[in-house]
């Protein structure tokens, strides 16, 4: 078990609150501040409780200076301040005098955010490298670190393992806590039976993950483009549809091993080219065992839609990660929206969407309460189901 927020004093103390504010913006406006709201909680209580709080996150990639500018934190404080009805002190920067007099001259209850931790990238990647001296630096800044980025635990950088190594209390934050449960639970410990759902382009991104699970689930249904792979280890045809030869063999072991707890697509979209805008395209849905060789399949079909909610009856834990086709081009969106619908309604089940486009197509369609735990973290979600220790959550005190 890993500390928690709740189990540090923070009257008085300068808190250090890594959250992962890595939004998604559209010319310096942030598209979605999914991840802003989901830190309210922690921030909330650090100030509820007689913090004064220190925030940082990394924002995008930052390799050379001319980066810094497009991926400045000051649009996020500004966000920030709003959500929470409360002047944000922004520091336009990562390190130095400005930085060190805001942090002196704080009160109870003031909160006071950095520039993206990556800006120390430029010149020799020292936030992403874990420098020594830079994680011991920000370490000095305060009194008890709170790691509450979970979407960046699969990174062992400055402004997470960095910190913890050079300060004596490290603890999560609620939403560390919450996907550490969630995920974690599910993957360890789940309540069967356990299904999950594993989408996506590639056989190749999900090998360990399904691997992982392959010991622990009762059922893997696949879709996605990766199903086509599978399709190819049956000796199916699948026309020109996405598929990676070199895998193959690998999904042809996969299968065997499984025996009979890995579930296929039973039929598939297919379209006679990939859609660009504005295309005019042959659609149909076809078994999965009778892709036309000049087709390529782009989603499920209905009857796979059938079959999934019939394996997903009576499940007591699901996991969904990867879209079911190409969700972002309407017409193949249909597999993906009717996943997330039939997970919406199953009762009884603890439901949870592993991060990334899933995630993002369930927010996107207003199932975002419906489901028991939709992941911020992409990358990190997706190494957790691998079984991976992330840096992030190891850095955590243990109880
Ligand atoms: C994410 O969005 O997955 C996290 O914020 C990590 O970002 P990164 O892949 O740039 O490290």
């Amino acid at each position: 078990m890993k500390k928690t927020i709740r189990d540090v004093n923070l009257k008085d103390k300068k808190v250090l609150i890594r959250v992962d504010f890595n939004v998604p913006m559209k010319n310096g406006v942030i598209t979605n501040d999914n991840r802003i709201v989901q830190a309210l909680p922690t921030i909330n209580y650090a100030l509820e409780n007689g913090a004064k709080v220190i925030l940082f996150s990394h924002l995008g990639r930052v390799k050379e200076e001319a980066d810094k500018a497009a991926n400045s934190l000051a649009p996020v404080a500004k966000r920030l301040e709003e959500l929470l009805n409360k002047k944000v002190y922004f520091v336009p920067t990562t390190r130095g005098k400005e930085l060190e007099d805001a942090v002196n001259n704080m009160k109870v209850g003031d909160v006071v955010m950095f520039e993206n931790t990556r800006w120390e990238d430029v010149p020799d990647k020292k936030e992403s490298k874990n420098n020594p001296e830079l994680g011991a630096y920000w370490a000095s800044l305060g009194d008890v670190f709170v790691n509450d980025a979970f979407g960046t635990a699969h990174r062992a950088h400055a402004s997470n393992a960095g910190i913890a190594a050079n300060i004596k209390d490290s603890v999560a934050g609620f939403l560390m806590e919450k996907e550490i449960k969630f995920i974690g639970d599910a993957v360890d410990n789940p309540v069967r039976p356990f299904v999950a759902i594993l989408g996506g382009a590639k056989v190749s991104d999900k090998i360990s993950v399904i691997e992982n699970l392959l010991t622990k689930a009762d059922k893997i249904l696949i879709c996605g483009a990766m199903a086509y792979t599978f399709y190819k280890a049956q000796g199916w045809e699948v026309g020109t549809s996405k598929c990676e030869d070199d895998f193959v063999e690998f999904a042809k072991g996969l299968l065997e091993k499984a025996n009979g707890k890995i579930v296929l697509p039973c039929d598939t979209v297919v379209s006679d080219k990939f859609p660009e805008d504005g295309d005019v395209i042959v659609k149909k849905t076809v078994a999965s065992n009778a892709i036309p060789a000049d087709m390529m399949g782009l989603d499920v079909g209905m009857g796979t839609i059938e079959l999934f909610k019939k394996e997903l009856q009576g499940a007591k834990t699901v996991v969904w990660n990867g879209p079911a086709g190409v969700f972002e081009v309407k017409e193949f969106a249909v597999g993906t929206n009717a996943i997330c619908e039939a997970l919406a309604e199953l009762e009884g089940a603890t439901t949870i969407i592993g991060g990334g486009d899933s995630a993002s197509a369930a927010i996107k369609l207003g199932y975002e309460k419906k489901f028991t735990h939709i992941s911020t973290g992409g990358g990190a979600s997706l190494e957790y189901l691998e079984g991976k220790e992330l840096p992030g959550v190891a850095c955590i005190n243990d109880k």
